[in-house]
């Protein structure tokens, strides 16, 4: 064994979502976000076209990037459909959080690689910054807003037009107790074929 795989399973099985009403007002540095973002630069990528991209909000950019949420939103969601709920959380969530990554999905220019595996490999990005998270006791959220897939966020990312928002990531230390979680056994998701 080249590793200690019991931590590397605890690893795995303790990282959980945790939202950012949950934390503290406790900064994390810059060079853990920095550890964070290398790691997920080591995530697999198709023909190492490495096409993550990472906008880190953090100080004022916090202010920044709420207050153009809360203007997307209200844009872009009909107003029968509009949830004081959803528009708060918007708002508050950068706000309540140390540091917001939006992780954005770079289109190969050739476009010889499928998209989906460009998308593919930013997700294996966003767990390595999920268990590096774990690994310093920091808790983490994948948020998936619709908006993050429009026109809008786009331009406020400066994105090209073929390139991807794929999420909102929340960094902050946990006030409260880690939670537990739980995952089916494994014969419900596994067929084994032997012949
Ligand atoms: C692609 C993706 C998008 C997600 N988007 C959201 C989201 O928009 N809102 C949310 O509450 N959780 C979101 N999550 C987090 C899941 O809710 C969370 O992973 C799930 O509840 C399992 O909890 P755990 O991460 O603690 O194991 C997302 C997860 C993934 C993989």
């Amino acid at each position: 064994m080249r590793f200690n795989l019991s931590e590397i399973n605890e690893l795995i099985r303790e990282r959980r979502t945790i939202y950012p009403e949950q934390f503290s007002d406790r900064k994390v540095h810059k060079e853990q976000i920095e550890v964070i973002l290398n790691n997920a630069q080591w995530a697999p990528t198709h023909g190492n076209t490495q096409p993550w991209r990472f906008k880190v909000f953090t100080e004022e950019g916090r202010q920044t990037l709420s207050t153009f949420l809360g203007g997307a939103y209200l844009e872009l969601t009909p107003v029968k459909e509009q949830s004081d709920l959803k528009l708060k959380k918007l708002v508050s969530r950068p706000l309540k959080s140390s540091v917001v990554i939006a992780v954005c999905m770079e289109r190969q220019k050739e476009e010889t690689i499928p998209e989906i595996e460009e998308i593919e490999a930013v997700a294996c990005a966003i767990q390595n910054m999920y268990l590096t998270c774990t690994a310093y006791g920091l808790g983490g959220f994948w948020s998936t807003p619709k908006l993050i897939y429009s026109e809008l966020m786009n331009d406020f990312l400066q994105l090209g037009q073929k390139d991807k928002c794929l999420g909102l990531f929340y960094i902050g230390y946990s006030k409260e107790q880690w939670p537990k979680s739980h995952r089916k056994p494994l014969e419900y998701s596994t067929e084994w074929r032997t012949q």
